[in-house]
């Protein structure tokens, strides 16, 4: 099987590692890809959100499967050309990603699909957004209803730059916002293959979005992640996928617009129960760089199944045993800015060690490049995602960290936290069912 990756960050890294285990791949490539994929598959040069475009170089390649990485592609119609193009896409139509590419859309599934989510306001104006901040009052969340590379979110205690951000997002032209009830509890990441029917969830995963320890600072696109769960309750992917996942794939297909790619799931376990926090509508980053590492099943075949409509033929999904840790490092200045062009050194020593009970450690390149010397530099934000694989969730984090110490660039960022209040026995999923 000849297949072709769209992207080129850390989860991109993650899937081409993936898929070059599996012996069913004859070739791969990637585009654009990073110098850490260049070490496991064919790069090439593409505007990735020029349909087009990548359903031309899918040809060109001979693809008989494209998997579309992050979700801009995605909303901009990249699997309506590659289909068209007679060639097999793992991720959903542009309409159907409308799960991510609008929260307002993804409410209004919810609601048809009786998915539990937390109250909202969809909200055009400045006045709107002020009454539906005070009528939930603080915690603020405010959400951007577009597309925002992971900018779109604020939640804050301070109604001043709640509102500021409500602004900002309905003063754009077509702009909206969606203002909602602060859901308390544990998140979860938790990831669904399906190819617009059946629905296949993999194991679930955490991830840490504020830059800083104990949840502070703002926003970034995830700054570690660990899976398993250890603390998770027994039922909670079985719960999510009878109360969330199917029903939001049945909704999809009954309006015409079958999903078929990764169905993300973000859930807050919280006091009232499990609540879905947000959709998006392909792999998360960085939780993408612990699930896939222990999967134990070849992915191609299940990429493959979920795009051309037989996942139902699919054995169970096999695990690895053991847990999985990932840090990412970011550059200087994230998430406000990035800085381009400090020389990373350690990548190869971090992924030497091993421990004597089986520990590993890979690291997976996102904002890297080669300079003109063929040094590795930073090149964007998030740099690199450091996972530790190990026996249990201490032993892998422990792996993760060793690893982190072997790296090293100027302004390097990361935090100290990853996975230790779980490892700590110290989180609660707050559910009642
Ligand atoms: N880690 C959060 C995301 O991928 O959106």
């Amino acid at each position: 099987m000849k297949i072709l990756v769209i992207g080129g960050g850390g989860r991109e890294h993650a899937i081409c590692v993936a898929l070059s285990k599996d012996d069913s791949v004859t070739a791969l490539c990637c585009a654009p890809g990073n110098p850490g994929v260049a070490e496991v598959a064919e790069l090439r040069e593409v505007d990735a959100l020029d349909p087009a475009a990548v359903a031309a170089l899918a040809r060109d390649f001979g693809a008989d499967l494209v998997v579309v990485g992050p979700e801009a592609p995605l909303v901009a119609g990249v699997a309506d050309a590659v289909r068209a193009a007679g060639i097999a896409c793992f991720g959903p139509s542009g309409e159907a990603a409308q799960l991510e590419g609008s929260k307002a859309f993804s409410k209004e599934i919810m609601a048809a699909a009786g998915v539990p989510t937390a109250e909202s306001f969809v909200c055009a104006t400045v006045a709107e957004a002020e009454r539906a901040l005070d009528a939930f009052g603080a915690p603020y969340v405010v959400k951007d209803d577009a597309l925002a590379a992971g900018k779109g979110v604020v939640v804050t205690e301070d109604r001043a730059e709640a509102l500021a951000h409500a602004r900002a997002c309905v003063e754009r032209a077509d702009g909206r916002v969606v203002i909602e009830a602060y859901l308390d509890g544990p998140e979860v990441s938790l990831f669904a293959i399906t190819d617009g029917t059946t629905v296949l969830p993999l194991q679930p995963a955490q991830d840490f979005k504020r830059i800083g320890d104990d949840d502070q600072g703002p926003n970034t696109g995830g700054m570690g992640a660990y899976s398993p769960l250890p603390w998770a309750p027994a039922g909670l992917v079985a719960e999510v996928l009878e109360r969330v996942l199917q029903p939001t794939v049945d909704e999809l297909r009954r309006r015409g617009t079958p999903f078929a790619g990764l169905l993300y799931a973000g859930l807050a376990l919280t006091s009232r129960g499990t609540r879905v926090v947000e959709f998006n509508a392909r792999f998360g980053d960085p939780e993408t760089q612990v699930v896939l590492p222990l999967l134990r099943t070849p992915l191609a075949e299940v990429l493959m199944a979920a795009a051309t409509g037989t996942l139902d033929r699919i054995e169970p999904l096999r695990w690895h045993d053991g847990a999985a840790v990932t840090i990412v490092l970011a550059s200087a200045g994230y998430p406000a800015s990035s800085r381009n062009g400090d020389v990373i050194r350690g990548v190869r020593a971090a992924e030497m060690l091993s421990s004597a009970a089986g520990g590993s450690v890979r690291v997976y390149q996102a904002g890297t490049a080669l300079d003109a010397d063929g040094e590795l530099v930073t090149a964007g934000g998030r740099v690199l995602a450091v996972t530790g694989r190990g026996r249990d969730l201490a032993s892998a984090r422990k792996m993760a960290y060793s690893g982190l110490t072997e790296i090293d660039f100027a302004g390097a960022q990361h935090r100290g936290d990853i996975a230790s209040a779980a490892v700590a026995g110290k989180v609660r999923a707050a559910s009642e069912g």
